[in-house]
C-alpha cells in the first residue's frame, strides 16, 4: 500500500515538481532505447520500395534498405528489429508454400541482416497472410479458417525461420496450439534457444488498417479475422491465452494493439510477471502521426505514448516510433 500523505502543509507534492533535476530524480518508470523493437516491411518487388500512404514516415525497404536499418538501429541502441515482408503477389497461393521457403524474402533478408549486423535480434512474424492468396492468417477451406491444417504450415515456417537465423519468432496467428507445437518442433531440430514472443492477446481491431496497406495484404482479405483474433470486449480470456502460451513453451508475451489495451498490459504483468510486449500499431502510429504532421499534437506524444507502456507495465514496445523515439531518447 502506498504510505497514505501527511494533510497539507506538510505534504506539498509540487515540492517535487519545481525543477526538472527534483523531477528526474523522482521519476518512477523510464524509457529508453533499449525498450524497442522496430518493425520493418521488406520487399523485392520493384517499386514497391515506396512510402506506405497510410503510414506517413514509413516506408517499405529493400533487402538492402533492411541492412542500413539494422546498422542504424545498432547505432540508435535499438536491440532488435521485426520483419514484415510484403510478397510478390504472384507468390501467393491458396497453400501458401511461399511461407516456409528457405529462399523467401522474409528468409533472405534474414539472412543478411544478420550477417551485415549479428548483434541486432531479428524478430519475425509467424503467420501466413503475406503469402495468402485470401489474405487470411490460416489456410482456409470453404471460407472457414482452419486450426490444425494452419499449424502444420506455421511450424514448417518458423522451423525455416529459425534455420534463416532468426533470433525471436513472433506467431501472430492466433490459432489454438501453435505454440506448443512450435516449441517441440524448434526443440527436435536443435533450435533450443530460439525465442519465442508469442502474440497471446491478439485482438480482431481495426487499428491494422494501414499494416494491411503496407504488406499488401488489404486486398486480397475476404471478411475478417473475428473467428481468431480476439473480441475487443474480452479481458479474462486475455490471461486465460497468456497462461496457456507460457504453457506451451512461450518465453515472452505480447498484447495488441498497445494503447486501447493498457488495461489488458497492466493486468498481464501484474498476473504472470514475465517478459511482456505491447504492440503500438499501424492505426495508432497513424493516428498519431497524422496529427503531428498535421499540427494538431506536438511531438512529445510520440514518447509519451510510449512511456505509458511501461507505466503499464511493459517491458517492451514494438513501434513504427523506434528510429525516431530512440533519436529523442539519446539527444
Ligand atoms: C498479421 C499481422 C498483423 C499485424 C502484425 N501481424 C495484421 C493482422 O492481424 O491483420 C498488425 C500490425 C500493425 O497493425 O501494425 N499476421
Amino acid at each position: 500500500m502506498p504510505h497514505l500523505p501527511a494533510a497539507f502543509p506538510a505534504t506539498r507534492f509540487r515540492r517535487l515538481r519545481r525543477m526538472g533535476a527534483l523531477r528526474d530524480l523522482v521519476q518512477e518508470v523510464r524509457l529508453s532505447p533499449a525498450d524497442l523493437i522496430w518493425p520493418i516491411f521488406v520487399t523485392d518487388v520493384p517499386g514497391a520500395d515506396a512510402p506506405v500512404a497510410s503510414m506517413p514516415g514509413v516506408s517499405r525497404l529493400t533487402v538492402e534498405g533492411a541492412v542500413r536499418a539494422a546498422e542504424q538501429a545498432a547505432a540508435l541502441g535499438i536491440p532488435a528489429l521485426c520483419l514484415f515482408p510484403y510478397t510478390d503477389p504472384a507468390l501467393k497461393t491458396e497453400t501458401c508454400e511461399e511461407a516456409w521457403s528457405p529462399d523467401n524474402l522474409s528468409n533472405r533478408a534474414i539472412r543478411a541482416i544478420k550477417a551485415a549486423v549479428p548483434d541486432i535480434a531479428v524478430m519475425t512474424d509467424v503467420a501466413l497472410d503475406p503469402y495468402n492468396a485470401l489474405g487470411h492468417d490460416g489456410l482456409v477451406r470453404d471460407g472457414v479458417v482452419l486450426n490444425d491444417e494452419t499449424i502444420e504450415a506455421l511450424v514448417r515456417m518458423a522451423l525455416a525461420q529459425a534455420e534463416a537465423g532468426a533470433d525471436i519468432l513472433g506467431p501472430s496467428d492466433m490459432m489454438d496450439g501453435r505454440i506448443g507445437a512450435m516449441r517441440s518442433a524448434l526443440e527436435a531440430a536443435g533450435h533450443k534457444d530460439v525465442v519465442i514472443l508469442s502474440y497471446a492477446a491478439k485482438y480482431a481491431s481495426a487499428f491494422y488498417g494501414p499494416f494491411r496497406d503496407a504488406v499488401g495484404a488489404s486486398g486480397a482479405l475476404k471478411g475478417d479475422k473475428k473467428t481468431y483474433q480476439m473480441n475487443p470486449g474480452n479481458r479474462d480470456e486475455a490471461l486465460r491465452l497468456v497462461a496457456r502460451d507460457l504453457d506451451e513453451g512461450a518465453d515472452m508475451v505480447m498484447i495488441k494493439p498497445g494503447m486501447p489495451y493498457l488495461d489488458i498490459c497492466a493486468r498481464v504483468k501484474d498476473a504472470f510477471g514475465v517478459p511482456t510486449f505491447a504492440y503500438q500499431v499501424s492505426g495508432e502510429y497513424a493516428m498519431l502521426k497524422g496529427a503531428m504532421l498535421n499540427g494538431w499534437l506536438k511531438e512529445e506524444v510520440m514518447l509519451e505514448s510510449l512511456l505509458a507502456f511501461r507505466r503499464a507495465g511493459c517491458d517492451g514496445i514494438l513501434t513504427y516510433f523506434a528510429p525516431e523515439a530512440a533519436r529523442l531518447l539519446r539527444a
